[in-house]
């Protein structure tokens, strides 16, 4: 198993330039299913996530190739309609997969997904939907069938702005006869960003980043060439990495107005931005103030996969900070781990947690708990006194290209290493 090893106490900073949005390459790659044709997609981060859903494509007959940032997808022939259960249990959100083979396929299976990690995740969400859409859905033995009778066009008001459902929906119905109507859809980027990839091979889509999208049906779709936007997630992740270091980081090929939330949560603790064209530059604070409170919330709110990074700066601020985490009601297990190294936490219950700031945390062995959370604790290691050993890096791996080489690269004193 691989661990990171990290000494604390270097500063976070220099330039950064990271690739494209897991978030959103997921669902795109997801996409290319539908045109039967060749989809060139750039800018796509080099992490465990995307090689499971290339194998995945690979599984059901497409060809597929990845080299330097740049996937190429041949979806002309498809061999299989059945999603293999490993893939799925691997990775929770292969089921984005569904709504694209429905688009493109008269039947599919895919096994259920269950829960995970940091919640139930139920689907139930998605399967309503296709079923409006016309999709026979049969459940049996941990398997989801799903037929296509029809195919039609119709109105689906989500209970909720589920981010999988809407791009899931956009996947299923924009081969629809008729029109589709997603009302309360999720507003998040990835969604724009999916809309704009299926738009540039031929389908119909308006509303996206809005909570009211219209797909309109088409009968054909071509080849396309896309590139994926960059990682919000990723680069807040190594802007609180910079703030609570006393760094000053550059961030280039960014987009502001997708940083919000984040921006203005480094300003309030003390953080000072520089907004350039497509770039950011910033400065950390001397101290770092207390939040007070945190609410995660669908977008344009604050995102709850920055959740577990902004617990780790609240960890040395300098007062109280209370978390609301409102998507997920199992987000707070990195906790027990920042304890360990010292951090004041009080988890009152599965969606609020009350931090008070110390002066120092310390290096301890810890176990990285899910993406999020995992990366949140390399974070504390940075500013600990000591070594810090993170474990269970496979989740990290999942969500953050060549992590340790872009935190070295930034000044971090961190190595990864194999078979411990
Ligand atoms: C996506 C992101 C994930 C992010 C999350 C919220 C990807 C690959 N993952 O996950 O990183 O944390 O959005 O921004 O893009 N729900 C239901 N029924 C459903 C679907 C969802 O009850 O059918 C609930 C979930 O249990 C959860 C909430 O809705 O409590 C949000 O889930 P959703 O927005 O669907 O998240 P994901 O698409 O799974």
């Amino acid at each position: 198993m691989s661990k990171y090893i990290i000494e604390g106490g270097t500063k976070i900073e220099g330039v950064l330039d990271i690739r494209g949005a897991k978030n959103s390459i997921l669902p795109i790659i997801a996409g290319t299913i539908l045109n039967e044709n060749k989809s060139i997609i750039h800018n796509v981060p080099n992490i465990s996530d995307v090689y499971l859903m290339i194998k995945i494509l690979k599984s059901i007959g497409c060809f597929a190739s990845y080299d330097d940032g740049t996937l190429i997808v041949d979806s002309t022939n498809i061999s299989s309609c059945d999603i293999e259960e490993e893939y799925v249990r691997k990775m929770r959100s292969s089921i984005i997969i569904m709504g694209a083979m429905i688009g493109r396929l008269d039947y599919t299976k895919i096994s259920h997904p269950g829960g995970c990690a940091i919640g139930k995740r139920p689907i139930d969400l998605h399967l309503d939907s296709f079923k409006k859409l016309g999709i026979r859905i049969e459940e049996e033995n941990g398997f989801i069938n799903c037929y296509k009778d029809k195919l039609e066009g119709t109105t689906i008001n989500l209970d909720f702005p589920s981010v999988g459902a809407t791009e899931n929906i956009m996947l299923a119905s924009v081969k629809a006869k008729g029109i589709t109507i997603i009302n309360n859809s999720a507003r998040e980027p990835e969604i724009e960003d999916l809309q704009n990839f299926l738009n540039k091979m031929g389908a119909k889509i308006k509303g996206a980043g809005t909570s009211k999208i219209i797909i309109e049906g088409v009968k054909k779709l071509n080849s396309v060439e896309h590139s994926v936007i960059p990682d919000r997630i990723a680069i807040g992740t190594y802007m609180v990495a910079s703030a609570m270091t006393g760094g000053k980081l550059h961030v280039k090929n960014v987009i502001h107005s997708h940083m919000k939330p984040i921006y203005e949560n480094l300003i309030k603790c003390g953080c000072e931005l520089d907004l350039l064209e497509k770039e950011a530059i910033l400065y950390s604070p001397r101290c770092i103030k207390a939040l007070e409170f945190i609410k995660t919330s669908p977008h344009p709110g604050f995102p709850t996969d920055m959740q577990s990074q902004f617990m780790t700066l609240m960890t040395i601020s300098d007062g109280e900070t209370i978390f609301n985490e409102t998507i997920f009601e199992n987000r707070f297990m990195n906790t027990k781990e920042l304890i360990k190294m010292g951090a004041n936490i009080k988890v009152l219950n599965d969606n609020i947690c009350v931090i008070n700031g110390v002066k120092s945390l310390s290096g301890k062995s810890v176990v990285s708990p899910d993406l999020r959370g995992g990366a949140s604790l390399v974070l504390a290691g940075l500013v600990s006194n000591g070594q810090t050993e993170v474990s269970n890096i496979y989740h990290i791996e999942r969500g953050y290209e060549n992590f340790e080489y872009v935190l070295s690269s930034l000044g971090a004193n961190i190595k990864r290493v194999d078979n411990l």
